[in-house]
């Protein structure tokens, strides 16, 4: 049965129906869902009742695992985190703010796995920023002072010891196993405008949070800047937000994208696995 691509009626983002992902799948269908997450940014599996086998093996149809440094995985796996919140957890929303998956690191995961597992009734979605249209659409006087620039990116403002998942956060009673360390304090240079490595299309890459500053730019002046990009590229006209569904996975790709959780679910429990798609 040939599988369904429905893009979502937002500026992108599909979903995708006629697959079974907790069954084989052949390596025609591989490269036709590599193409339909590149040219959509984001996919949607509604449906599907997966294992977390299943989720390993589909993940590794697109790369190998990405590293996930300071979350523990889910006990017995390895590479595999709960995104997880208790119905009557007081600590704030894990991830609710925008970035792109652990952009601090060397070569960042191509892509992230979720896969929805306990959903609340409303609240919850997940946003999505579309970097390239963001740059397309950028104002010429914006761009000409972000090309050919560097941006310096960190892990240390959310989970060194001193960070916002740091030891004050362990006193919210999180229920995530957040691991803080003083590893977070590393910096890694990325370029501010990133060429996507399989379709070559310019895209923005991080954002103020995970970018801690310019290279060759004061404090000041870099912060400025990054306070000028940052209201561009989350602008609601680059954006996808995501409703989710029990048994729906969705899979998107992290070269072209920021991403942010939402909360409004509270008395409800939420649980999701995670997985990142490493870059080949
Ligand atoms: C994440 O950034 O991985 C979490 C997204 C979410 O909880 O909606």
């Amino acid at each position: 049965m040939p599988i369904e691509i429905s893009p979502s009626g937002q500026p992108f983002a599909a979903s995708v129906t006629g697959i079974d992902l907790s069954r084989p799948v052949s390596s025609d269908l591989v490269q036709e869902l590599r193409n339909a997450w590149l040219e959509h940014h984001v996919l949607a599996f509604p449906r599907q009742s997966m294992s977390d086998d299943d989720l390993e093996r589909f993940t590794l149809l697109f790369g190998p695992f990405g590293d996930d440094p300071f979350i523990a995985p889910i006990p017995g796996r390895k590479h595999i985190i709960a995104v997880k919140r208790a119905a009557d957890e007081t600590a704030p929303i894990f991830a609710e703010s925008w970035h792109t998956d652990w952009s601090f690191q060397e070569t960042p995961p191509a892509g992230t796995c979720l896969y929805g597992i306990t959903i609340p009734p409303e609240g919850g979605d997940t946003l999505f920023a579309n970097q390239h249209l963001a740059l397309e659409q950028m104002p010429g006087a914006l761009r000409r002072k972000i090309e050919g620039r560097y941006a310096i990116h960190s892990a240390r403002n959310a989970y060194a010891p001193s960070g916002f998942y740091g030891e004050s956060d362990r006193a919210a009673g999180r229920s995530m196993d957040i691991r803080p360390s003083e590893d977070a304090d590393a910096t890694q240079r990325h370029p501010l405008i990133i060429r996507h490595p399989e379709t070559g299309r310019e895209a923005l890459f991080g954002c103020a949070g995970y970018i801690i500053g310019i290279e060759d730019m004061d404090q000041a002046e870099s912060w400025d800047l990054l306070t000028e990009i940052y209201r561009w590229q989350t602008r609601p006209q680059f954006q996808y937000r995501h409703k989710w569904q029990a048994d729906m996975l969705l899979m998107w790709d992290n070269r072209s994208l920021l991403h942010m959780a939402t909360g409004g679910y509270k008395g409800h429990d939420r649980l999701l696995h995670r997985t990142t798609i490493g870059s080949a």
